[in-house]
């Protein structure tokens, strides 16, 4: 029987081997852990108990807020609150960030932003849901946290990952340092232990994913490259949680994107704590995340909730969709011309 790594003895494993690593990062991941296991325990007895359904509010994005999403989001900030090395947070259940100014928090050097259940729709329906989370540095220096120090750009974050509370409940993270490693929770240990280590995407990719429901809401150039899909060579799959799609999409290669529509021009998904962290994954496991034009990570964070249109997954077909974009593009300069 190979040796159980757990999640905690990877980190420790990691930190000594990067000189410069202090513990605090570690001390972070941990928590996140610790959160994930219990918002896991919740999820996973929630059609048992009184907790589905509306919480009869709505969040920063004017979407109705499932009583487990606040459950998730409550159980993230005090797990984060207590290990002193979060100086603030930002989530999509908070309209704006939230500074943790205990005595023990004030001074950390990490701001950490999250989705704290991502694909709530799916909740009531027992299909697959997650958490999405990514750790920056602080921009400010010590005091109370400020909004700069959440506006900075993907390719900034020191770490990024999701839990993806599915057949199994599973954490997946990055610091850029060690490639992405998937750990499963084995509830009978109430441990994550490593299960996929050093996860490689498929450079070519043949699957692809996005809600075809908005097919006609989408630019000629996005209805080109979904009509190169829809041959015999590709497959399609399509779940509704983006933590699920891009999990499957990590695993098995393949394309997910959720491109501009009529009803979301400039997207649907949110470039902080959505788009920024799974394109830091996808790119550690060799892929690539795109906006159609520019890569994920370069892209300007100008709001919290700011949205993006996003395609990641294997190269080939990023560099397709993106070829197919910036031909549409020149054509339509020739016409104007
Ligand atoms: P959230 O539940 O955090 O609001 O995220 C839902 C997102 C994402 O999980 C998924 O990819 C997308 O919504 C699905 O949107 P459609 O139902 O419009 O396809
Ligand atoms: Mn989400
Ligand atoms: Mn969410």
């Amino acid at each position: 029987m190979n040796k159980i790594v757990t999640l905690n003895e990877f980190i420790i494993q990691t930190q000594k081997s990067l000189p410069y690593a202090t513990g605090e990062l570690s001390g972070l991941l941990r928590d996140i852990g610790l959160a994930s296991k219990i918002i896991s325990r919740e999820v996973n007895k929630a059609g048992l108990v009184d907790i589905i359904g509306q919480a009869g509010e709505e969040n920063a994005s004017g979407e109705s807020v499932q009583k487990l999403d606040v459950m998730a989001d409550n159980m993230l900030i005090s797990c984060l609150k207590n290990s002193g090395e979060c100086c603030g947070i930002a989530s999509e259940e908070n309209t704006t960030y939230v500074p943790i100014d205990t005595k023990i928090s004030k001074n950390a050097k990490y701001i950490v932003l999250f989705d704290p259940l991502d694909g709530s729709s799916n909740i009531d329906v027992n299909v697959s849901i997650g958490t999405i989370f990514a750790i920056y540095r602080r921009k400010t220096r010590g005091g109370s946290c400020s909004l700069e120090d959440f506006l900075q750009s993907g390719a900034e974050q020191v770490a990024a990952g999701y839990v993806v509370y599915g057949s199994s409940t599973m954490l997946v993270y990055t610091t850029g340092q060690k490639g992405v490693n998937g750990f499963t929770l084995d509830p009978s240990i109430g441990e994550f232990c490593l299960s996929h280590p050093n996860i490689r995407i498929n450079e070519v990719g043949k699957t692809f994913s996005v809600n075809l429901g908005n097919y006609r809401q989408f630019g000629d150039d996005v209805k080109a490259f979904v009509d190169y899909c829809m041959t015999s060579a590709f497959t399609f799959r399509y779940i509704g949680s983006m933590v699920a799609d891009v999990h499957r999409t990590l695993i098995k290669g393949g394309i997910f994107f959720y491109p501009a529509t009529q009803k979301a021009p400039k997207g649907k998904l949110r470039l902080l704590y959505e788009c920024n962290p799974m394109a830091f994954l996808i790119e550690q496991a060799g892929g690539k995340a795109s906006d159609g034009t520019n890569r994920i990570l370069d892209l300007e964070a100008t709001e919290l909730h700011q949205r993006v249109p996003v395609f990641l997954g294997s190269t080939d077909l990023v560099e397709k969709l993106e070829a197919i974009v910036a031909e549409h593009k020149t054509a339509k300069t020739k016409v104007e011309s």
